[in-house]
């Protein structure tokens, strides 16, 4: 048999900081000197230092500075854009498409998500069930063009859904390519059809392509739509609003996918049906698959192993605890200590506690199945990196160390820092994913200097490889070789900057012509305004210019309550200080941060920050994509907005500086220590469940003191309450019913604040307002016109 050679992710990030560490070598990055930023420089850096000084010592109710600089207004996505927003791969692609498609997984029968009455197991496929239960959304594109030669060709993209993406896995990302052979399908997305030169759709019929003497197969993946694509549900209509936090269940969606595929492998029937379902999907090409015998074979071979697995591990905590309650509580009562089958059918919700120390029998039960869907053999194998897509597709999907603590993110939210560090850097010192934060909205980024609701980073193209890592690109060698699609991150990037914050008149235009709830009141816009302004803008509004060319806006960040718990520069509800702290729940801002450990290697004993390991792992394999690419100094500035934002960085959001990045870039705020950054407030309306952890699930709730929030409510459908703005009382009002966390379905839609992290408690600023104040604040509110891109006309209220 031969070897596969895996190179776990994080020990080649750890090998390769160490010699970073040695050698230094993430100076590179200071060879970008900030003396070399050209052009853009609309705004005069000297009128921005007299506006500073004056700025920090305004106390709120300032008047506004004059905005000098000018930004460009974003068009929106039109239809080519939103095609290649949802469906461009970012190199995460972790699950082969056939599979994709045949795959079959669970109904509950008290599965409440789908408001359905299908009963019954595995008995829909997995694809179909993508918006119901795990919501996501259909596609809102329309017909895809790419350009060939210079010639605009149609193409379409394989699964309708906004988010999920196909390549060939072993793709060039070169659109060189792409040029020299007029053949769309060789580009680095796999499409359905594309139009050829006779203005015929041709599909693609292989299942496996040679390309470069190498078997690709298409895989499935997601992207930023998956989380940054959302609607609002109105009027029994889905209303897509471009840039908004969908309502994605993405654990639910990895661990589904993994859950029902593990327990396929057990199980013979399901596997031959899936098998001979692949088979009929295209006989001439899978004539190889011979459904009955391959299954047989298939499921002995992995029951085996992984039983050996799952024995080997009786003792460890929370398997063995499991086992134990099989034996003894099975109405069966044939069950053995260990046995596979018995472990993963339990698990068939994709549970981490009883997948995870099976994970290599997973890896290697996907393999074998691969070669037989495939025929592929292991000399095929070893030219790809199928093999280590496969590994990681078992630990993305299977998830945390048992040993952590959770906290189910469910619907809307997920730890993006706990988790990427986890999978990408910490090896066997994960830290508890009890941080799930809200997905946020993605418009006016462009300008946006702080990114992340920690401020942690200026990062374009890093904080996209980061999270690309997160979805499923890999490594593949000790140089840092990954499967991520830089080229596409940059396409989306750009994409990201075109979305418009949205307007409520332009969305609602046609439900306001049947139904006046939509129609905006303008008669409150006046006091609303005034409201606004005296109690909310002074945090929510910026007009702190950083970055070379002074046009990047700083939002300020806040730090954590003190010790004391009190927000000290409050009175009456007011903040009168402009270090007062929101008093949020702090997860967000201390978990994902903390250092990273090895002490299985000589170098990385120590504790080491962990934005510096972000910066020198991602960094260095962003360097080597551009090395491999051949991608210019000048093309990388541009990649990264250099002229707009300097120096890529991640700063310590522990210590509250930076070690190593200069602030030559006039970053201001951002050396601050651990807290939550004030976005603007420009189309939030579309944007709840609010807070970084989503804890609070309406805007009139966000105006309330925390002890008269709701404690417990449901979470999943963003059906819209134009009036409170958010989810509809009948929607998230549990009457304080807890959640039922043992309940498959509860666990995932019911927002519990008392669990670690979700607390919705602090920012009671406005609770002090009258009934009408607030009404018209938030009236004002749908109407606050975009901030950041271009300034709006003050005067008018
Ligand atoms: C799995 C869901 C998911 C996907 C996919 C995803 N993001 Fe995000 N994104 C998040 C979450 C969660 C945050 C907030 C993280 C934090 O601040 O702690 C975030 C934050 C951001 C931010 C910072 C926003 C702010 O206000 O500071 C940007 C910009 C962003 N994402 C862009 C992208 C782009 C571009 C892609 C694709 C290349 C992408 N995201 C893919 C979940 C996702
Ligand atoms: C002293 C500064 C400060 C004041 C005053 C303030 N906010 Fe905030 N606001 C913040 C900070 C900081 C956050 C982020 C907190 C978090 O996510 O944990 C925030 C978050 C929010 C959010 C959630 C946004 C999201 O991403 O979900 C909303 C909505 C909001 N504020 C509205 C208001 C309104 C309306 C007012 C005026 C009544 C106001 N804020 C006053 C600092 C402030």
């Amino acid at each position: 048999m031969k070897k596969y050679i895996i190179i776990p992710t994080t020990l080649v990030l750890g090998s390769i900081f160490v010699s970073c560490l040695t050698t230094k070598n993430g100076d590179s990055y200071s060879n970008r000197n900030p003396s070399s930023y050209e052009g853009e420089n609309k705004c005069s850096p000297e009128k921005y230092s007299v506006e500073k000084e004056a700025y920090s010592y305004t106390k709120p109710g300032y008047n506004i500075l004059e905005n000098k600089c000018q930004y460009e207004v974003p068009p929106g996505l039109v239809a080519n854009d939103l095609a290649d927003f949802e469906h461009l791969s970012e190199g995460a692609d972790v699950y082969p498409y056939e599979w994709f498609m045949n795959l079959k997984s669970v109904v509950f029968k008290d599965d409440k998500i789908f408001n359905e009455n299908v009963k019954g197991k595995y008995n829909k496929y997995f694809h179909e069930l993508l918006d119901k239960k795990f919501g996501v959304l259909k596609s809102n594109a329309v017909d895809s063009y790419k350009e060939v030669n210079g010639k605009k060709i149609k193409v379409k993209y394989l699964i309708p859904y906004a988010g999920i993406t196909a390549s060939w896995n072993n793709h060039s990302f070169d659109n060189s390519v792409i040029d020299q052979t007029g053949d769309v399908s060789n580009s680095s997305d796999a499409f359905a059809a594309y139009e050829d030169k006779n203005g015929n759709y041709v599909t693609e019929e292989r299942i496996v392509k040679d390309i470069k003497g190498v078997k690709s197969i298409r895989m499935v993946g997601t992207n930023c739509a998956l989380c940054h694509s959302g609607s609002i549900e109105f009027g029994g209509k889905l209303i897509p609003v471009q840039g908004s936090p969908s309502m994605v269940n993405v654990r639910g969606f990895f661990k589904d996918m993994a859950g029902a595929t593990v327990v396929m492998l057990t199980d013979e029937d399901l596997l031959m049906n899936f098998l001979s379902d692949i088979k009929k999907s295209n006989p001439n090409q899978f004539s190889h698959i011979n459904p009955e015998k391959d299954a047989k074979e298939l499921s002995k071979e992995f029951t085996t192993k992984c039983s050996k697995a799952t024995n080997s591990v009786k003792d460890v905590k929370g398997l063995g605890a499991i086992n134990k309650f099989l034996v003894e509580k099975s109405p069966l009562g044939i069950l053995r200590r260990g046995e596979c089958k018995i472990t993963l059918l339990f698990a068939k919700n994709g549970d981490n506690e009883r997948l995870f120390k099976g994970i290599d029998a997973i890896k290697d039960g996907l393999v074998a199945l691969l070669k037989k869907t495939y025929n592929l053999t292991d000399e095929d194998l070893a030219k790809t990196h199928l093999v280590q897509r496969m590994d990681y597709f078992a630990k993305l999907s299977v998830g945390i160390d048992p040993s952590t603590t959770e906290t189910p993110s469910g619907f809307n939210r997920t730890d993006a820092f706990g988790r990427i560090g986890n999978l990408v850097l910490r090896g066997s010192h994960p830290v508890d994913i009890t941080a799930p934060v809200s997905l946020p909205w993605v418009w006016g980024l462009k300008y946006m200097a702080n990114l992340h609701y920690n401020g942690n980073s200026n990062s374009v193209i890093m904080r996209n490889v980061g999270q690309s890592l997160g979805l499923g690109a890999i490594i593949l060698d000790k140089n840092l070789t990954s499967t991520v699609n830089v080229h596409n991150l940059d396409k989306i990037e750009h994409l990201v900057h075109k979305i418009k914050v949205p307007d409520w008149k332009e969305i609602f235009k046609d439900e306001a012509k049947v139904n006046s709830e939509v129609v905006i009141n303008e008669s409150l816009l006046p006091r609303g305004y005034q409201i606004y302004k005296s109690n909310c803008m002074y945090c929510h509004e910026n007009n702190r210019f950083v970055g070379p060319s002074m046009v990047l806006r700083e939002y300020k960040m806040f730090p954590l309550a003190s010790a004391d718990g009190k927000c000290n520069g409050m009175k009456d509800g007011v903040a009168t200080q402009y270090e007062c702290s929101p008093n949020t729940d702090r997860y967000a801002a201390t978990n994902p941060i903390k250092p990273i450990t090895d002490e299985s290697d000589p170098v990385l004993k120590k504790l080491i920050p962990f934005q510096d390991s972000i910066f020198t792992g991602v960094g260095a394999i962003k360097e080597k994509y551009y090395k491999d690419h051949g991608i210019s100094l000048a093309k990388q500035k541009e990649m990264e907005f250099y002229n707009l934002r300097g120096n890529e960085f991640f700063r310590d959001t522990y210590n509250g500086f930076d070690k190593q990045k200069d602030f030559k870039n006039n970053y201001g705020d951002m050396t601050k220590g651990m807290g939550y950054k004030a976005r603007h407030l420009s189309g939030v309306w579309a944007t709840g469940p609010f807070l970084h952890n989503g804890s609070v699930p309406t805007l009139w709730e966000m105006l309330k003191p925390a002890k008269d929030r709701p404690k417990y409510f449901n979470v999943k459908s963003m059906a819209f309450d134009p009036k409170y703005i958010g989810a509809p009382v009948k929607v998230w009002n549990r009457n304080n019913k807890k959640c039922d966390l043992k309940d498959k379905v509860d666990k995932e839609i019911c927002f519990d604040t008392t669990m670690p992290g979700n607390s919705n408690v602090g920012h009671e600023w406005g609770a002090g307002l009258s009934e009408q104040d607030k009404l018209s604040l938030i009236e004002f509110l749908k109407y606050l016109p975009p901030e950041p891109e271009y300034s709006w006309n003050k005067e008018t209220y």
